[in-house]
């Protein structure tokens, strides 16, 4: 066979695009140093989470326990991937402006924002008697405790945030859905109507303020049930629907791979959903389609820890396969697939 003429490579054919210039992260002692420069009597300690577009640090801020979240971008590494822009610090610290002193939807106090050199100073909600829901769930000790406040503040920042200015963002609402709908793509390669469905409601619907990373990784809870949320550099306007169904997604896939039993699982989405309805109506149907998207999208590990063997990779596609092929519309139908 002629390779040339039948197979093509899968390098980009064309010319690679000239992104913007991400800086490179600064180290530990020059981040430290350039907070002091600016006025901080600040010492940075622990890492609390390093990566290749964030650092977060645990830091002592004249005697009080603070983090230091400093962000910077990255280039895509193959073309499914997206240009991350270091600008999403300015929006993670925009939102986190526009929910300061909230009462309904509780964030860190953001203390201090240096656009220039993309940092932030925030509270340290780990001394505040919080812990990452993710790190319940990986230590099988997951509480439905948090449930209705999860449901209620995720219904309280929808309507809220319509409120909002627009502000810029660095995702739009087309680059999160082809993100996060690829996987669905390519579970229906031939038509690709499930998944043109979702492109065409999240895109149309975008008139409002959506924040799809609503995962265990970015919601803190302590033991009263009480709830704060982070991270929302990559929000969005695109379909506000969107958000509680990607977050119940996490519940179902860690039910599925293993790390929350069916019973606690079903509760909590059972009570999330309910506290959610009494401040905002879900249109079912959608929040199942949703939901099986964002399972699909997280069914091979995507940016997920605990996603490692076959068999837990294969219940999450068959969850995903049987809400599309079955057409289940009713969230109660959607819960008989976690049985045990
Ligand atoms: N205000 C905070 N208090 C305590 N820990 C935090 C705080 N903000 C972030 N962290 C820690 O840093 C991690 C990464 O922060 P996050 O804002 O989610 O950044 P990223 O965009 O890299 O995901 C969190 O999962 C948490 O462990
Ligand atoms: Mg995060």
């Amino acid at each position: 066979m002629d390779d040339k003429k039948h197979i093509q490579s899968v390098a980009p054919s064309s010319r690679p695009k000239k992104y913007p210039q991400n800086k490179a992260l600064l180290n530990k002692n020059n981040l430290e140093k350039a907070l002091q420069i600016k006025g901080l009597k600040i010492e940075l300690k622990e890492s609390l989470k390093g990566g290749f577009i964030s650092q977060v640090y645990s830091a002592v801020l004249d005697g009080t326990h603070v983090v230091v979240k400093h962000t910077s971008g990255s280039i895509p590494f193959d073309p499914t991937e997206m240009y991350l822009d270091k600008k999403s610090h300015d929006v993670d610290c925009q939102v986190l402006r526009n929910l300061q002193g909230n009462y309904k939807i509780r964030v860190p106090k953001l203390l201090y924002d240096f656009p220039d050199i993309t940092t932030s100073v925030m509270e340290n909600l780990y001394y505040q008697g919080f812990e990452l829901m993710q790190n319940q769930i990986f230590d099988k000790n997951f509480s439905i405790e948090a449930a209705k406040s999860v449901g209620t503040m995720i219904g309280n920042l929808t309507i809220e945030s319509r409120t909002w200015k627009k502000f810029p963002a660095v995702q739009t609402a087309v680059m999160s859905i082809y993100e996060r709908g690829l996987e669905l793509r390519q579970s229906y390669p031939n038509s690709q109507k499930e998944y043109l469905a979702l492109e065409k409601k999240y895109i149309e619907n975008n008139k409002f303020w959506s924040w799809p990373d609503c995962h265990p990784k970015n919601i803190f809870v302590n033991k009263k049930g009480e709830v704060v949320f982070i991270d929302f550099g990559y929000s969005q306007w695109g379909d506000q629907r969107f958000v509680l169904p990607s977050h119940l997604a996490h519940i179902v896939i860690y039910c599925l791979t293993g790390y929350i039993n069916s019973g606690p699982a079903k509760e909590y989405i059972e009570k999330c959903v309910s506290a959610y309805k009494m401040v905002e109506p879900i249109d079912e149907s959608i929040f199942c389609q949703y939901l099986a998207m964002e399972v699909f999208h997280r069914a091979n590990g995507k940016w997920i820890d605990g996603v490692d063997h076959n068999e837990q990779k294969l219940a999450l596609l068959k969850f995903g396969f049987t809400v599309f092929d079955d057409k289940i519309n009713k969230i109660n139908n959607l819960l008989k697939l976690i049985n045990e």
